[in-house]
């Protein structure tokens, strides 16, 4: 079986401020630094998964401004493959100004630029690649139809879907993503889908429930320092958080996801591969910056071997 990943979703070049603190309105201040680096969740999420090793492809467009050249270099830099990255005239590509503070906590502005006009029609384009994918990645930063159409798609080919829910999308349908694989949300991304509280782990629970009861197979609640929760119709897993000191935690999340779909892949096992996600997602938020974070085959290696009591 082909063991392929495509992402269908965004990319942003993340303009990111180290900050002591946030300005106030009106207010002026000098941050101690700055670094720009390739992010937006779809391609963070296909850059983790390449990382790994993973045969990865992406689905996106990106502007004719000076980051669609780079971002498409990236993207191939990883091994990804970049047939399917459109160049849109006229358009500027998407770019997410990020704010990180001492603590490592971000705060994310996203301006979608080209990843607005990612349509279905553009997937119908890449439908004999995507075919070939054992698995296919979405999120919330490109249009909701051209989301619904892909899970359509893959749920005809037969394909697997992992669905993360992000940024909160107020518009998302519980209805149209029922046939989804894997819901992948965090706590407030969930309590927005699902109308219900998520402040406490039981509510967690009974919002991923609703969910199930709708038709979704497994939801897996990403916690931050948390850890995950992997809640199915029988099953409450909890994935325990690996401690490690925050330096940036942009990007935690898609870290997550990406690496968890390479190692799902490749051995098909869930609860193994969400421990390995968590290993892989720690050690990215010990780094500054979104992919440059994430790690290598042999650095995710080194970081395990460190850490074998959380893999125990
Ligand atoms: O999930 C982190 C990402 O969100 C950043 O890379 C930023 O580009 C936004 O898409
Ligand atoms: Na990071």
């Amino acid at each position: 079986m082909s063991k392929k990943i495509g992402v269908v979703g965004s990319n942003m070049v993340d303009l990111i401020t180290y900050v002591d603190r946030m300005p106030g309105p009106g207010e002026t201040l000098e941050a101690p630094a700055f670094e720009m680096g390739c992010g937006g969740k779809g391609a963070n999420q296909a850059v983790a998964a390449a990382r790994l090793g993973a045969e990865v492809m992406m689905v996106t467009r990106v502007g004719d401004d000076v980051f669609a050249d780079n971002t498409i270099r990236n993207l191939a830099s990883f091994g990804v493959d970049t047939r399917h990255v459109v160049k849109l005239a006229g358009k500027s590509s998407g770019v997410a100004p990020i704010f990180v503070e001492q603590s490592g906590e971000n705060s994310i502005l996203i301006v979608k630029g080209a990843n607005a006009d990612l349509s279905p029609a553009e997937v119908d384009k890449a439908a004999a690649d995507l075919e070939q994918c054992r698995l296919i990645l979405l999120q919330m930063e490109v249009p909701v139809e051209t989301v619904y159409h892909t899970i359509d798609f893959a749920a005809q080919n037969g394909i697997e879907t992992i669905l993360n829910p992000a940024p909160a999308a107020a518009n998302l349908d519980p209805e149209r993503i029922r046939q989804v694989t894997f819901l992948v949300p965090n706590e407030s991304e969930l309590a927005l889908l699902s109308g219900l509280p998520t402040d406490t782990d039981d509510a967690i629970v009974i919002a991923a429930r609703s969910l199930i009861a709708r038709g979704i197979r497994t939801v897996i609640v990403t916690l931050g320092g948390r850890g995950a929760r992997m809640i199915t119709a029988i099953d409450i897993v909890n994935i325990e958080p690996v401690k490690v000191t925050p330096k940036d935690t942009t990007g935690a999340g898609d870290a997550f996801i990406g690496s968890f779909s390479h190692f799902y892949v490749e051995t098909g096992d869930v609860l193994s591969s969400l421990k390995k996600a968590s290993l892989y997602a720690a050690h990215s938020i010990t780094r500054p910056g979104t992919q440059k974070a994430y790690a290598s085959i042999a650095e995710f290696e080194a970081f395990c071997r460190e850490h074998a009591h959380a893999t125990a």
